[in-house]
């Protein structure tokens, strides 16, 4: 009897171990990298033209434009709703506090007047910024830290302000409170140090590190006080600061080096190696560039996987800043 019952209880083994690869290919299955080899087959080399362009203009827009994917993921998907403008109706994502400093929307309207000149209707806002995140990152590297970006990803009609504050990570947070943050949409916290890397580029504004630099202690005194001088404890709220202050235009390892000395300059950073669980990924990162390439590679790929709409959800809307 029991052999009896255990081959229905084998084959629903058997069964799920088939079907739940299949599932979950399903949900990836309708984005693909070559979504648009047909339908508009030069639109990646338009938008890697552009982003090129763009960050030789400026270096800084290539993190502004990786942010801005990050930031349209975790509200509520990868789904463009962080480049719709206010309506009449509501507040729109990009004007919520967390998203105050985000910029390099003129860059996404750029490239989409131009895709739109050349394939209409075709591509969505929400894959020009995974693939613009791509492009920015290889432009302030090398095309080994490149990765497929997956495509087919439809825009929102709506955006939540709500949703901005609530998903989106505070600097004050600490370990647990950012480990927790990205576990809720499904990252590891090994996950979670990679992509933090991202801090690699880009700058920060004195009101996210005022605290930290004067009332800190894990925190190297020199760098300390050379960052006061452009930060005052009263005032200068949006002065400027780099992320990571060893090579702030060229992504690499650089940052997680800066966290081992103490040189983290969010709250939220140097929180990865503050003694806790975290340190020992930090420690790995900084002396494995290649471990890092490739988990940074598979962890954007993930957050681009992030609830995308498909098949006949959302549109392609012509202007990213609003609905058609
Ligand atoms: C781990 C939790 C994170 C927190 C708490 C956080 C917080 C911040 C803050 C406060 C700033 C500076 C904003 C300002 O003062 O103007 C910033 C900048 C930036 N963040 Fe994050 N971030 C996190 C994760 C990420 C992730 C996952 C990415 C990308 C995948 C990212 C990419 C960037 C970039 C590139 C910049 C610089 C942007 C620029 O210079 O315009 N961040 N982040």
């Amino acid at each position: 009897m029991a052999r009896y019952y255990s081959i229905p209880s084998n084959l629903t083994t058997i069964k799920f171990c088939l079907l739940f690869p299949l599932l979950v290919g399903m949900v990836s299955a309708q984005l693909s990298s070559d979504f648009y080899a047909t339908s508009c087959p030069n639109a990646l080399s338009t938008i890697k033209s552009a982003v090129e362009s763009a960050v030789s203009s400026e270096a800084r827009m290539g993190a502004s434009l990786l942010r801005l994917h990050f930031h349209d993921c975790f509200v509520n998907g990868c789904d463009a709703s962080v480049l719709l403008d206010d309506t009449t109706t509501g507040q729109g994502e990009k004007n919520a506090t967390p998203n105050a400093s985000l910029r390099g929307f003129e860059v996404i309207d750029t490239i989409k007047s131009k895709l739109e000149n050349l394939c209409p209707g075709v591509v969505s806002c929400a894959d020009i910024l995974a693939v613009v995140a791509r492009d920015s990152v290889v432009a302030l590297s090398a095309p080994i830290w490149s990765w497929p970006v997956d495509l087919g990803r439809r825009d929102s009609i709506t955006a939540s302000s709500a949703a901005v504050n609530s998903n989106i990570p505070s600097p004050t947070l600490d370990l647990s409170g950012l480990i927790n943050a990205f576990s809720y949409k499904g990252f590891t916290a090994k996950e979670m140090v990679a992509l933090s890397g991202s801090h690699t580029i880009g700058q920060a504004t004195c009101g996210n590190f005022r605290t930290r630099i004067y009332n800190e202690t894990n925190i190297d005194s020199s760098y300390a006080t050379s960052l006061k001088s452009n930060c005052p404890s009263t005032g200068g709220d949006s002065n400027l600061a780099p992320l990571d202050v060893t090579s702030p235009t060229s992504f690499d390892t650089a940052y997680y080096t800066n966290l081992i000395n103490k040189k983290g300059l969010l709250h939220s950073d140097q929180q990865l190696f503050s003694g806790g669980s975290t340190d020992s990924i930090v420690t790995n990162y900084s002396n494995n560039v290649g471990a890092l390439i490739t988990d940074f590679a598979n962890a954007m790929v993930k957050m681009g996987r992030l609830s995308p709409l498909t098949g006949t959800s959302g549109q392609i809307r012509k202007n990213c800043r609003k609905a058609n």
